[in-house]
């Protein structure tokens, strides 16, 4: 169907869903154990209400904001997710095409279906990419990739620390595929691992050589001597972790409250949990570090509660992957499209022109926090 007759994130999923092979559906749907964090990450901001303000100007609405000092046209970008061609054959270049003339920012897998190199290729003037790291085991290979980011460092901003999937979640959708269906490639991976046709367990299979013994006081400096990118941490799920993150500013400039879209431990806290936590007994993370968040982000009123919370930015992992499964490049953009309009509306309604007003008087958030 045209694109423009898609209305919203779940009538795109649904079209997607028809579209890709069952294997790309099963890799991309599933999540670990029960679903419990996956439907939590969405129900969390259906529990917080808005707090409108009428009478008030809302002709001129700007969403523009800055993401470690760089200039992006709106606080939604796309998080890092594997394997975009088992979905559509432009792949993570497609994603970063359709977002181009939103000036979004975009975080690459480690286990992305195509190189960093041809992803950012034909990007524009402005466009700002990170690299998420998974540490192999073989460190000498995650060490060869760090130096083929630092040479794309006009492209690539900073390296994106994935910390809270140390070993898969148990994601049994994607066990259970039968359908051989598309290839899995990645650079990551060995000779003969790539681009084996094989049915269920993508996630297992991309996981194979994946660090298990990251630590705080060894992983830091050792990614400090490959690379002088700043380092972004993603997966924190507890204030503890927020308040550990935060000192070791300025290596780290920001971290990513994130339950892996429900894909690593299920029952995990949804990112508004944490933050609601960070706001309570260590608000001076916020000070130190850039807090950007996402899972279960399908409508534009979500991501305005989460940056009324403190959130900086606000990422979508499967939405990307869908949309560019309906409709390509036209799918992601339409996607963003639809994001970008309902926020606006959003901010309008509650009589807000720019967001850096947005804070928490203007959410009633007294259901989440009794949780
Ligand atoms: C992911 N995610 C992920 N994260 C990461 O750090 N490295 C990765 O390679 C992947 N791969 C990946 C594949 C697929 C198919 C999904 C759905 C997710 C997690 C991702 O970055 C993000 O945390 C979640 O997708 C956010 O939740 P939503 O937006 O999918 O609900």
């Amino acid at each position: 169907p045209p694109m423009e007759n898609l209305l919203n994130l779940d009538e795109i999923e649904e079209v997607a869903t028809q579209q890709i092979s069952k294997k790309a559906w099963a890799y991309y749907y599933s999540a670990s154990d029960d679903l419990i964090s996956k439907s939590a990450n969405n129900l969390a901001y259906k529990k917080i209400l808005l707090r409108p303000r009428v009478f008030i100007d809302c002709t001129r609405c700007d969403i523009s904001t800055s993401l470690l000092g760089y200039k992006v046209g709106l606080p939604l970008y796309v998080s890092p997710a594997a394997q975009a061609r088992l979905g559509h054959p432009t792949g993570e270049h497609g994603i970063a095409q359709g977002i181009s003339t939103f000036n979004a920012l975009q975080i690459i897998s480690n286990s992305a279906s195509m190189t960093p190199e041809q992803i950012v290729e034909g990007s524009s003037p402005g466009q700002v990419f990170g690299w998420q790291l998974y540490v192999q085991n073989e460190r000498r290979k995650s060490g060869q990739m760090l130096a083929r980011i630092n040479k794309i460092s006009d492209k690539v901003k900073f390296v994106c620390l994935t910390l809270d999937a140390p070993v898969p979640g148990k994601r049994e959708h994607d066990e259970r595929n039968q359908e051989v269906g598309p290839p899995v490639t990645s650079a990551n991976m060995s000779g003969e691992a790539n681009n084996r046709r094989k049915a269920g367990g993508v996630g297992l299979q991309l996981f194979q050589g994946t660090a298990a013994d990251l630590t705080w006081k060894t992983t830091l400096p050792w990614l400090a001597k490959h690379t002088s990118l700043p380092v972004v941490l993603k997966g924190i799920q507890t204030h503890e972790d927020a308040y550990l993150a935060a000192q070791h500013a300025p290596q780290v400039k920001a971290i990513i409250l994130s339950n892996h879209g429900g894909r690593a431990a299920d029952t995990a806290p949804p990112a508004v949990y944490t933050l609601l936590e960070i706001r309570k007994y260590c608000p001076e993370v916020f000070d130190k570090v850039e807090v950007w968040v996402d899972g279960g982000i399908k409508r534009g009123t979500d991501i305005v509660k989460a940056l009324c919370l403190g959130a900086k930015a606000v990422g979508v992992g499967r939405a990307a992957l869908f949309g560019l499964g309906a409709g390509g490049p036209e799918g992601v953009k339409r996607t963003f499209e639809i994001l970008k309009a309902e926020m606006e509306t959003c901010m309008r309604l509650l009589g807000v022109e720019t967001i850096s007003e947005l804070g928490p008087q203007y959410i009633n958030s007294r259901a989440a926090e009794r949780d």
